[in-house]
């Protein structure tokens, strides 16, 4: 359930490790097979190598053999305290281009379980690059 998910969302946030922005990001997955996944962002004082949380999320369910999901949830605020929606960049976009239906996949950004918004991945990442362009 989506609530859930926000809730679950907000409880991790204290996972992540952002020293360097202080911008804290938290996301919850679900696969299509109903597993959840979760991701934090994850700084680096070289800074590129930081990852988002969304990014944590797949890359976790993907290395574990998982490939299709129906949902992620996204909460994100500075000093942990989420008080506005935070979208996905588009890097994360892209990389949910690359294992979601745009059309069915759902983004749900949030600041609560009262306060959310759902969009679909093609909504946010309209004419997207994927999979299917390297089809023959
Ligand atoms: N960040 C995410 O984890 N997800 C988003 O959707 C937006 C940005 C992270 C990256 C960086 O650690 C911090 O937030 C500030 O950009």
């Amino acid at each position: 359930m989506i609530k859930e998910d926000i809730r679950l969302a907000l409880d991790n946030i204290k996972f992540s490790s952002a020293p360097y922005s202080n911008f804290n990001v938290s996301a919850v997955l679900t696969a299509k097979n109903g597993e959840k996944f979760t991701g934090v962002n994850i700084e680096s004082a070289s800074f590129t190598p930081t990852i988002c949380a969304e990014r944590v999320a797949i890359f976790k369910a993907v290395s574990e053999g998982i490939k299709e999901f129906s949902r992620i949830v996204v909460v994100g605020g500075l000093e942990g305290v989420v008080k506005e929606l935070t979208t996905p960049c588009g890097v994360c976009r892209q990389v949910m281009m690359d294992y979601c239906d745009p059309k069915t996949f759902e983004i749900v950004i949030a600041v609560d379980e009262d306060n959310y918004e759902v969009y679909t991945l093609e909504e946010l990442l309209p004419k997207g690059f994927g999979p299917k362009d390297l089809e023959g």
